[in-house]
């Protein structure tokens, strides 16, 4: 069975796209896939009741991504891939990088090819590119590998250790949003106000180097008021909508020690940071029915 985790990135989405740092985790919701041999090559996803040809000049990305990915095996047979997604898509959880992921992997074990979860990582960026144009590569990388990690564009992921699990609780908002039109939003301030955006994107540098050490040393107390600050930075770059405010404030007046949107924002996710799992759990009904609980190691 091929796999690709969900991710949830703590602190840098953005900045990361123009060669800061950021630390993401990897979830154990996701994507799981299937291959077989097949009279034609068939991409199905559900629940979504999608049945997908590989077209390299498909009107849906899915069509071009799959193209590109069967692309990379040269002789193979025709392919039936059916793949279950259990995340969000548009949510800011990395959907489209994990059903990369995981088509990729289920392709690889039918074929019998075996590769690294970091090649498959790199291999997945080829499909990331079609969804995103230009992509950090976070997303394919945290959903191959998993674990807690410091991702920068074009180093390999540096895995974090700490003796204290991390317990999130995600919240979606409801709205989804195009991870492509957010980073061009970004692109675009960036060319018509440098100075702002790149301070901002250093401030951004600057969480992120605390939070790593604050996750290495198991102070989530400090870790909570850093994620606060990269959403405020977030907020100014115009990436947050009300009702990520609003969930984050109440996941705060609510005991999480931090809160903060994540991913490319416009809508999706936010996520809180519990002291422990119970409070995890209570928090979990406050960010509402849709909110899950993740405790990542790391
Ligand atoms: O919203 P998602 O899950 O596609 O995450 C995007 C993260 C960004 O930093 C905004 C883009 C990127 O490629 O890193």
């Amino acid at each position: 069975m091929g796999f690709g985790r969900g991710k949830v990135i703590l602190l840098g989405e953005h900045a990361v796209v123009h060669g800061c740092p950021a630390i993401a985790v990897g979830i154990e919701r996701g994507v799981t896939a299937t291959a077989a041999a097949a009279e034609r090559d068939l991409l199905r996803l559900s629940p979504w009741d999608l049945a997908l040809r590989a077209d390299p000049k498909g009107d849906e990305p899915l069509e071009r991504a799959f193209a590109v990915a069967l692309a990379m095996y040269p002789s193979r047979p025709p392919l039936e891939v059916s793949a279950q997604v259990d995340l969000p898509a548009g949510a800011g959880l990395g959907c489209s990088a994990a059903i990369g992921v995981a088509v990729l992997d289920a392709i690889d074990e039918a074929l019998g090819i075996e590769r690294s979860r970091t090649d498959l990582a790199t291999a997945a960026l080829a499909w990331e590119e079609i969804f995103h144009g230009n992509p950090s590569g976070i997303d394919n990388t945290m959903s191959a590998i998993g674990g807690v990690g410091f991702y920068r564009k074009g180093d390999a992921l540096r895995p974090l250790r700490s003796n204290k699990p991390l317990h999130l609780v995600i919240g979606y908002s409801g709205e989804s949003s195009s991870t492509k039109q957010m980073v061009a939003s970004v692109g675009r301030q960036l060319k018509s106000d440098r100075k702002r955006v790149n301070k901002a994107f250093e401030g951004i540098e600057v969480l992120v180097r605390n939070a790593k050490l604050a996750i290495e040393a198991g102070d989530h107390i400090a870790l909570g008021q850093l994620l606060d600050l990269n959403h405020t930075i977030l907020s100014s770059l115009m990436l947050c909508t009300t009702k990520l405010d609003d969930m984050c404030q109440a996941a705060r007046h609510a005991g999480a020690l931090g809160a903060k949107m994540t991913g490319a924002g416009g809508g999706g996710c936010m996520f809180a940071l519990a002291p422990k799992r119970d409070e995890a759990l209570r928090l979990q009904d406050v960010l509402g029915e849709d909110s899950f609980v993740a405790e990542v190691s790391a």
